[in-house]
């Protein structure tokens, strides 16, 4: 990673967890709320809520606006993980560098409190309207986010990606499961920071083709790294989709074959920016670290 990148990745973070922080209900029931932060609070990269943020600034859009935004794809984001640990679906005991939620508070509160950040997270996209965003705008980035977290986003991307289990499957198939589990929200990241910044669309579509790519350079450099990781510096366990027989590119195509896929979709990315000239730069390294991550 360069320094750039590395500084403004940090204070972008600094800013969401900042955010978060008033976010995060809290009273009664308090072990739901204890639990709900224990995840959030556990760290994470907040890559969602960077991509949200720096698409904004990248359109003009207005930051005290957007950051609502942002934080809720993070709130949705971490109830996905909450729930994608459960025993029923990846059965992982370690996450974020902690041991995963339904280990300290138990499956039924996990579950609950994954229920509640997903339901939080649409609570806290009206509130953008509360920091003087346009409401019709508000309402478009309910209905992308709606979109990309249900059965035609995230979680149909998880239903094929735990029916695959064990089979053969194409390509293509693999191509949906990426595309849907994790890339529908990298997506609704992206186009939700251009929506609350007016953008044209020229601009919302170009957005739109580059977010496809990065997560799909995303979700390859996972699989490479659940093989090829370092559980210390990942924070999760190493080995957990091979445990599974799980559908990823280095069980479909092997381990070079994926890091060419992934470049290649990098590069593709990277040559949609260009009209944003210096301005796209951030992303282009931020598209580099994303490929070349360790963590
Ligand atoms: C992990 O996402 C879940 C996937 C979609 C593969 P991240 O690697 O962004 O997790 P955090 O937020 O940094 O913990
Ligand atoms: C999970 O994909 C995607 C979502 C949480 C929706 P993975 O199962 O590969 O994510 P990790 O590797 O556990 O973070
Ligand atoms: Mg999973
Ligand atoms: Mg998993
Ligand atoms: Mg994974």
């Amino acid at each position: 990673m360069t320094q750039d990148l590395k500084i403004v990745l940090k204070s972008t973070a600094q800013e969401v967890n900042q955010a978060l922080k008033t976010f995060l209900p809290e009273g009664l029931p308090e072990i739901l709320h204890e639990s709900m932060a224990y995840s959030v609070n556990a760290g994470g990269k907040r890559l969602r809520p960077v991509l949200v943020l720096w698409t904004a600034e990248l359109l003009g859009g207005v930051k005290e606006q957007v950051m609502p935004i942002a934080c809720a794809l993070e709130l949705l984001h971490t109830y996905s993980l909450i729930h994608d640990d459960l025993p029923c679906m990846d059965d992982d005991d370690l996450r974020r560098g902690m041991p995963t939620n339904h280990k300290v508070y138990g499956e039924t509160i996990a579950l609950l409190a994954g229920d509640a950040l997903l339901t939080r997270a649409f609570e806290v996209i009206a509130k953008a309207s509360e920091a003087g965003a346009n409401p019709a705008d508000v309402l478009k980035v309910v209905k992308e986010v709606g979109e990309a977290a249900g059965s035609l986003g995230m979680v149909g991307g998880q239903v094929v990606d735990i029916l695959s289990e064990g089979k053969e499957i194409d390509l293509e198939t693999l191509k949906y499961i990426h595309a849907h589990k994790t890339g529908a929200l990298f997506r609704a990241c992206i186009r939700s920071g251009a929506i609350m910044s007016g953008a044209s669309t020229d601009d919302l579509n170009r957005l739109t083709a580059f977010a496809e790519d990065l997560g799909l350079v995303f979700q390859i450099t996972d699989d490479i790294l659940d093989v090829v990781g370092d559980e210390a510096k990942l924070g999760k366990p190493v080995g957990s989709d091979q445990n599974h027989a799980k559908a990823t590119y280095p069980a479909l195509v092997g381990l070079e074959r994926s890091r060419k896929l992934a470049e290649e979709s990098c590069q593709r990315a990277k040559n949609g920016l260009t009209v944003y000239g210096e301005k796209g730069e951030l992303f282009s390294q931020l598209l580099d670290y994303i490929c070349e991550r360790e963590n």
